[in-house]
């Protein structure tokens, strides 16, 4: 067996080291052009001359959970695209997005301003009962964030394309479902793949129907959003704020006006990593699974986009 790993932006030597320690047996090497070809790639943004060289793949394991990038891809239709299936990732986003609301719906912003001006001061308690959260996206990491807030004791609401049944969470699916979840969530956190159904999808429209004092967390793709619409909707007041983790462009330009925007809070992509040994173990045993014949999990529907 031969492996490939071929990565854009990030080193593959820790990678190939891990793999050609669980199988000892086989050629596990980073690609370079005109390299052999190989059995199974380890991908994070490969170039399509990569795909175009390597015709003998059988499988394409990208470290991350979304593919969007890769299905721009030109990729051969009998090759098997397999994502990460949480991998430590869940735990991750679920702290990422349990903080940014407990921040919002807690005023924490407020009080760091006051206490760094020496201000000893309460603000009113909110009622939890007016701060349900919408999940939108109920897969590995969306139904995790569903069943962490609800730890809170805040309503939790999720919006999937087919239909869920998760405990404690009010379920609604498909586009005609939209407008009700929207309408019920006073904060929306975006955990959505990147499609052609679902770019741009938040946009001035749907945005508004949030109530008023709405607030959004995007943890999924810089494009899910229209970024004017946004700042418009926040600056005349109909959204309380947002915290993004991705953007349209990343690394988020300097001149960018999200950056200095008093009701927005930036992170760079990091809600939830790639971590290396949770990856490694989850590819080698799908290889393994694979090599016995057996089914696999995370298998990418490239026709549906994730
Ligand atoms: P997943 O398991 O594939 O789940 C996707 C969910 O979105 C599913 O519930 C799916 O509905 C729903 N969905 C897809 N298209 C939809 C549409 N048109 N309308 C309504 N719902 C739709 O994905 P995941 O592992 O949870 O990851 C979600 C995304 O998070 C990734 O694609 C990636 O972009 C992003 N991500 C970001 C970071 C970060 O660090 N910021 C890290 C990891 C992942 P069904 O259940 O009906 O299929
Ligand atoms: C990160 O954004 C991922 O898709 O894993």
């Amino acid at each position: 067996m031969h492996i490939t790993i071929c990565f854009t932006g990030l080193s593959p030597d820790p990678w190939v080291q891990s793999l050609q320690q669980a199988f000892p047996q086989a050629q596990v090497s980073a690609w370079s052009p005109g390299a052999p070809a190989a059995d199974h790639a380890i991908v994070w943004a490969p170039p399509q001359t990569f795909i175009d060289e390597q015709v003998g793949l059988q499988t394409l394991f990208n470290i991350g959970a979304g593919v969007d990038a890769l299905l721009r891809l030109r990729l051969p239709p009998t090759l098997k695209v397999v994502r990460l299936d949480d991998a430590g990732m869940s735990v991750q986003m679920a702290e990422y997005v349990c903080h940014a609301v407990i921040r919002h719906f807690r005023e924490f912003d407020g009080y760091d301003t006051d206490t760094q001006a020496g201000k000893w001061s309460y603000r009113k308690p909110r009622s939890r009962s007016e701060f349900a959260v919408g999940v939108m996206g109920l897969g590995v990491l969306g139904e995790r964030v569903a069943k962490a807030l609800q730890v809170f004791e805040f309503p939790v609401n999720g919006y999937s394309r087919s239909p869920k049944n998760l405990a404690g969470v009010r379920c609604f699916s498909g586009p005609q479902s939209l407008p009700d979840f929207l309408a019920a969530s006073r904060v929306l956190v975006n955990l959505m793949p990147l499609t052609p159904e679902t770019e741009n999808i938040l946009n001035k429209d749907t945005l508004s129907q949030l109530p008023q004092g709405g607030y959004l967390i995007n943890v999924a793709r810089g494009k899910h959003v229209v970024e004017e619409d946004l700042i418009a909707l926040i600056d005349n007041g109909h959204l309380a704020g947002a915290t993004l983790d991705v953007f349209r462009t990343e690394p988020l330009p300097a001149a960018h006006p999200f950056w200095a925007h008093p009701k927005i809070t930036v992170t760079p992509h990091t809600s939830a990593r790639t971590l290396r040994e949770e990856s490694v173990a989850q590819i080698v045993g799908k290889i393994q699974a694979l090599g016995r014949g057996e089914p696999i999990q995370g298998l990418v529907d490239p026709v549906r986009g994730y």
